[in-house]
């Protein structure tokens, strides 16, 4: 998408796509000016002119979660989970995700040389990260995978749209029951997870949370951040593969390069390329008018490749230092688990980097993700030789 994001930050900036009924935004001044501005530009899907119900009971739970509300109920569903993502939360953590992490590595990596860092590592792991983290038993994470995949993929060509939307809601529906016979089970008898933290909300006295909420909320944790952590770290081992010289040798070792570089793929590949917003008023940039109601989305990918901000832009830099992409979005709504998501990239890679060297990209052509907002790719081999 890079070279027509170019052509439209320089020919159209600010522009309106009849055909999908909405605003699009290009640059990074003008994207991070939305973003930065909760009352003009709402994250509520609803308040658009266009919005349609959703049909299912399930599926407009997500609806009621903290990424479509607006400021102040946002900030106090936020801060029913906030504490469990500050980075000093889950440095407690780091030794038990690092163990996690090797346990994959040590069934993928072999004197055979090759494995594929989406199937082997970058899929699995933040999933069973999140699982742990809510409460989930070991044996319902399959189910876990298959859901959070369906969530966010996009019909692919063989599968006719009704089909797509049924097993859509059907995905929906089964979650919807499984964390609710879940929240039942902490009730009774709770435990040292998130889903302790959400069923202690939704029974305070105040009722902080309702089951709507509850439930929404711990459908958003699982789906939130699993593809985009696995193209996270996807993203970042074809960026080292493609570096000038060796970048898995000069980061092995060094967690505060190997940090400096995770910034980086999140700025060059972002996992994250666009978000929506809806206008609340008509308001006026650059010289459209963009009018309340009319839905408008930004591209981060576009905006972290923006040459007004990051010299050389399109140059994947590993330690370009300060960055201020916006890969992991701004303001209000920048993202929960972006601690959670570096913690986990960092892990994962330096797991991998011990254990593989002279590290490859195959011939096999990259087939991208099937998500229309993911940037990514859905398997990716590599050959290596195995470090002893
Ligand atoms: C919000 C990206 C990982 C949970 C966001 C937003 C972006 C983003 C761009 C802003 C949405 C908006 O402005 O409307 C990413 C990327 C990730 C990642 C690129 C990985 C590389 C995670 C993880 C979790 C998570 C691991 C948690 C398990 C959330 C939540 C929000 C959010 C709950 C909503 C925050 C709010 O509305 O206040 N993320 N995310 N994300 N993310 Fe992430």
């Amino acid at each position: 998408p890079f070279d027509w994001y170019e052509r439209m930050r320089e020919a159209a900036p600010v522009r309106y796509d009849p055909e999908r009924r909405t605003w699009d935004v290009f640059r990074y001044e003008d994207v991070k000016r939305v973003l930065n501005d909760d009352e003009l530009f709402s994250a509520d899907p609803q308040k658009a002119d266009d919005f349609v119900e959703p049909e299912a009971p399930g599926e407009g739970l997500i609806l009621d979660t903290m990424l479509f509300e607006d400021p102040p109920r946002h900030g106090e569903l936020r801060g029913v989970v906030d504490e469990w993502f500050q980075p000093r939360t889950l440095a407690d953590r780091e030794p038990h995700f690092r163990e996690l992490a090797g346990e994959l590595l040590d069934d993928a990596v072999g004197p055979h040389g090759q494995m594929d860092v989406v199937a082997d590592l970058a899929y699995p792991f933040p999933v069973t990260v999140i699982a742990e983290l809510l409460g989930i038993p070991p044996s319902d994470r399959d189910r876990f995978k298959t859901w959070s995949n369906t969530i966010v993929e996009a019909a692919s060509d063989e599968e006719n749209a009704d089909a797509f939307a049924e097993r859509q809601q059907q995905t929906q529906m089964e979650m919807a029951q499984y964390f609710l016979e879940m929240i039942e089970d902490r009730r009774e008898d709770p435990q040292d997870d998130l889903l302790s933290v959400i069923v202690t909300a939704e029974s305070d006295a105040g009722g902080r949370l309702s089951r709507e909420e509850a439930l929404g909320m711990c459908i958003l944790l699982l789906v939130a951040g699993n593809i985009t952590t696995t193209n996270l770290i996807a993203n970042a081992v074809r960026c080292f593969a493609e570096a000038d010289g060796d970048l898995f040798d000069e980061l092995r070792g060094d967690d505060r390069a190997l940090t400096s570089a995770i910034e980086e793929v999140l700025r060059y590949r972002s996992p994250v390329q666009a978000m929506g917003r809806v206008a609340t008023e008509d308001v006026t940039m650059r010289g459209e008018t963009i009018e309340a109601g009319d839905r408008v989305i930004v591209w981060l990918g576009s905006a972290n490749r923006d040459e007004r901000q990051f010299e050389a832009a399109d140059t994947f830099r590993p330690n370009r230092s300060p960055t201020q992409h916006l890969g992991f979005g701004h303001g209000t709504h920048y993202c929960l688990g972006a601690p959670l998501a570096r913690l986990e990239a960092k892990v994962g890679l330096s797991a991998l980097l011990d254990r593989i060297e002279h590290v490859r990209l195959t011939e096999a052509p990259l087939q991208p993700t099937r998500s229309s907002f993911i940037y990514g790719v859905e398997s990716l081999p590599i050959r290596y030789d195995e470090r002893r």
